[in-house]
């Protein structure tokens, strides 16, 4: 890694070459390099794409949203687990101004170095968002000194749940907050998702990220694990977290209701067909929140949220929302 022009701008508890023989880094360190020619606007656009597969109207959105039904109001010191391009804490810092500074923690140092720097860089940040090569159960922060904790997409990264939630417990203040914006399951069986950590990735899928055709890489060994909500629930408990609430940004669309009765349908039927990574979507859970959606307009049925999403949107169609409190 060149490092020259990162100098003084990354925060290093971690030294690159310390991440050298981690298959799970090095797995997900190919990114684009842009170092050429672009305007800001596209680079922050390719940046999005690459890294949370969203646009940014999505992400505030998501944001204001969860943020509106959890009373997440974010100031003073706050860390992002995971933070990837660190857009979260990006418009984090620019929805909250009571937000004073914010470690966006990574474990990939190129992410950090061609997404999460230049992010940061030009949307003007630099004083409050602080990237930093870490690993999240291992944070070098001092006990009880961090405000809030956000994370999206980034704790089913994680290898082992309970440490690195006893982790995220041990830098929070009593009575701060963690918010996890996350998928879960709900009742899948641990067999289903065995199958679906045990997938092993294709060569297509290898050689786009600059891997060996032949490795061998499972989607477990890639981070992806397939967490129910109740071992998140849990892990927040046995953490000392004294309360801990869900709820749950659902579009209410009949394709879900479809979907859920696909899932039904025995995943070794569904092997070759592009419903084989669909959620196992409880029915009788889903069913009544979204017809009363459907037919009142609803904003909010129990932990239910209606949260429309774009024709063209590749954002999930539905997402935990977890607030734990210290
Ligand atoms: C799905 S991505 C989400 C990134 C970002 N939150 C976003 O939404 O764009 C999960 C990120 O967590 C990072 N990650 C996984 N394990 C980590 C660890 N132990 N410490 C820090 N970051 C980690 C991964 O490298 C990856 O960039």
């Amino acid at each position: 890694m060149k490092s020259d022009k990162n100098k003084g701008k990354v925060i290093y508890w971690l030294q690159p070459k310390e991440l050298l023989n981690f298959v799970y880094v090095h797995s997900r360190s190919f990114v684009s390099d842009f170092s050429k020619q672009m305007s800001a606007k596209d680079r922050e656009n390719q940046i999005y794409r690459e890294h949370i597969y969203i646009e940014k109207d999505e992400l505030l959105e998501i944001l204001k949203t969860t943020n509106k039904h959890t009373e997440f109001s974010p100031s003073g010191i706050g860390v992002e687990l995971g933070s990837g391009c660190a857009a979260i804490s990006v418009e984090l810092t620019n929805l909250y101004p009571e937000v004073e500074k914010i470690f966006a923690i990574e474990i990939v140092p190129e992410i950090v170095k061609y997404a999460a720097v230049p992010l940061i860089y030009m949307n003007m940040v630099e004083e409050k968002v602080k990237p930093v090569v870490g690993n999240f159960d291992d944070m070098k922060l001092e006990n009880e000194s961090v405000d809030f904790i956000i994370e999206f997409d980034s704790l089913h990264h994680s290898f082992n749940l309970d440490k690195t939630i006893r982790e995220s417990a041990r830098i929070l203040k009593p009575g701060a907050r963690l918010l996890a914006i996350d998928r879960s399951h709900w009742s899948t069986s641990r067999k289903r998702r065995d199958e679906l950590e045990n997938t092993v990735y294709s060569e297509e899928f290898l050689i786009a990220r600059g891997l060996h055709k032949t490795t061998h890489l499972t989607r477990a060994e890639n981070g992806e694990h397939e967490y129910l909500l109740s071992e998140y629930l849990d892990a927040f408990k046995k953490a000392g977290f004294s309360r801990t609430d869900w709820i749950f940004l659902i579009d209410p669309k009949f394709s879900v209701i479809k979907q859920s009765l696909i899932s039904a349908v025995p995943s070794r039927i569904r092997k070759n067909t592009k419903y084989y990574y669909i959620q196992t979507w409880p029915l009788r859970k889903l069913i009544f929140p979204i017809i009363m959606m459907r037919m009142f307009n609803l904003i909010k049925v129990g932990r239910y949220i209606n949260f429309p999403r774009d024709i063209k949107s590749k954002r999930f169609q539905a997402k935990t929302v977890i607030i734990a409190t210290k």
